[in-house]
């Protein structure tokens, strides 16, 4: 379950994302899409921990990633029909993507 609420992430005065509100529940297919700049990659970051919203909050699993990210990381997730990955390996399998 990822859960994001009133999100404002700022680099200095520019505003990467604004007030993003997003809800997505255990094992659904979520396309996550967006033009250039949109604020995807910066959304992922913090959904992995490795940046933290100004304003909001992000949880995955009911964790919060700024106080919980150990937690977070600590979940499984498990693709179908492939082999468990654990959470712990996110930022190295998403840097791929970043
Ligand atoms: N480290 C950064 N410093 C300043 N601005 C940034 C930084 N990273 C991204 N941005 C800006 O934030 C906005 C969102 O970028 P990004 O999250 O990379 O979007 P996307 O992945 O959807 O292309 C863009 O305007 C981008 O130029
Ligand atoms: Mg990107």
């Amino acid at each position: 379950m990822i859960e994001i609420r009133g999100v404002t992430k700022r680099y200095g005065p520019k505003v990467a994302v604004s007030d993003l509100n997003l809800s997505v529940p255990d094992g659904e297919l979520f396309a996550f899409l967006g033009p250039n700049g949109a604020g995807k990659t910066t959304t992922i970051k913090m959904l992995c921990g490795l940046l933290f919203p100004t304003e909001g909050t992000v949880k995955v699993g009911g964790y919060d990633l700024r106080t919980q990210g150990d937690e977070a990381r600590q979940l499984e997730l498990r693709p179908r029909p492939a082999v468990p990955v654990r959470k712990a390996q996110w930022p190295r399998v998403l840097a791929v993507h970043l």
